[in-house]
């Protein structure tokens, strides 16, 4: 039994699976590992295997029970098992029931096996921690191909209980992700990468409460988005962000008026790129965006002229988007710009091994 965080994850393979052990150790996390080929001779103090077969929904209460028992209660439990019967795209619903049953299984019935037992622990948790259910997921959820037909009504399937889990238990502190990574242009990637995944599953089940939630908007018909998905991807983030710099510049007026006062926000080239696919963060990081540059103008002449605001993105050297963001190089970079004698372009660009770069300002 430990007192450290514990996280519990199903599908633990070479890829993501190894990627999020290793970097939930290096947090200090217990961690236990199940998979058909898990061998608990493999057991070190820190982490444990507990071979399973996730065709059988029963084999996740078993794991449940023998992680309790040697670990402690997960509060971060990840299901990143995945399964698949290729069929003919002329004839996908000749799949055999027992193919069917069997991945239905594997990417629905174990998972929601898995929430329930992850639930049951998470209620006998302290309350001030972190309960996190992340479902490693992929584009079927949102798009048809008949080749994959199992596979999607099963991710689709999944993904409804999530985006339900993540609503109804979201008062008792409990979150509910489903983690699907895409290229840039919003289509299907098709072998994940694992470090970027633990890097992201960590920020999620470090955060105090449910942070990020996508709103799927078809990138055929990006306008069809309903008025009300509309303005629940404005109030995810610029709401938020405008919340955040309203409390900062409250706190300022008691500082003071040498002390530096900067507040940043993380974007991204969103504010300047449309992609119809992600409209809905789009919409969020054009909106901060301009609560940035007003801000910046407005507060410099009101007697905050200690106080900055800056949309910090990052970009590749190319003025290309950067799709995964260097978090110690953000972190120099922070720490630069409240040092600076007066507010520079509100909107700053980091280009990992350049700095602060600056690229002409414009819609693209
Ligand atoms: N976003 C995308 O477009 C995209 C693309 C590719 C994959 N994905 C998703 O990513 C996940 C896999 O990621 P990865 O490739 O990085 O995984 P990984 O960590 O390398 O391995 C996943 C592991 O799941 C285990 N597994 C499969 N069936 C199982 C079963 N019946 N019972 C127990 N364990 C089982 C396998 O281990 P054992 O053989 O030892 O059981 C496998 O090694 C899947 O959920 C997949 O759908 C998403």
């Amino acid at each position: 039994m430990t007192t450290s965080p514990i996280l519990l994850i199903f599908g633990a393979g070479p890829n993501s699976g190894q990627s999020v052990s290793r970097a939930f150790l290096n947090r200090g996390y217990k961690v236990a590992l199940a998979a058909r080929s898990v061998k608990e001779s493999d057991n070190t103090k820190d982490q444990y295997h507990y071979p399973s077969d996730l065709t059988d929904p029963n084999s996740v209460v078993k794991a449940f029970e023998r992680v309790n028992k040697d670990l402690g209660i997960p509060n971060v439990v990840v299901y990143n098992a995945g399964a698949l019967t290729r069929t003919s795209a002329e004839d996908p619903l000749a799949i055999s029931i027992s193919d069917f049953n069997s991945t239905f299984n594997v990417n629905t019935v174990s998972v929601l096996v898995a929430a329930q037992q992850a639930i049951l622990g998470f209620s006998k948790l302290p309350k001030e921690a972190s309960k996190t259910f992340i479902y490693t997921g992929n584009i079927l959820n949102e798009v048809t191909m008949a080749q994959l037909f199992d596979g999607g009504v099963g991710k689709a399937a999944t993904a409804h209980m999530i985006e339900i889990a993540a609503g109804a238990y979201k008062d008792k502190g409990y979150k509910f992700y489903y983690a699907d990574e895409r290229k840039p242009d919003g289509s299907a990637i098709f072998r994940v990468n694992g470090d970027a995944h633990a890097d992201q599953f960590l920020q999620l089940a470090e955060a105090k409460e449910q942070v990020y939630s996508r709103i799927p908007v078809p990138p055929e018909n990006p306008l069809s988005l309903s008025l009300n998905d509309f303005q629940n991807s404005l109030n995810l983030h610029p709401t938020k962000a405008n919340v955040a710099a309203q409390q900062a510049i409250a706190g300022f007026d008691k500082l003071p008026s040498s002390a530096p006062k900067t507040f940043i926000y993380t974007g991204n080239c969103l504010n300047t790129v449309a992609n119809p696919g992600i409209l809905d963060i789009g919409l969020g990081k054009s909106t901060a965006a301009l609560i940035i540059e007003t801000a910046a103008d407005a507060y410099k002449d009101k007697g905050y002229n200690q106080v900055r605001f800056y949309y910090a993105l990052k970009r590749a050297p190319n003025s290309a988007p950067a799709i995964f963001i260097d978090g110690e190089a953000h972190g120099k970079f922070f720490l630069e710009l409240p040092e600076g004698k007066t507010q520079g372009h509100w909107s700053q660009t980091l280009v990992k091994g350049e700095g602060y770069k600056a690229f002409p300002y414009k819609r693209q």
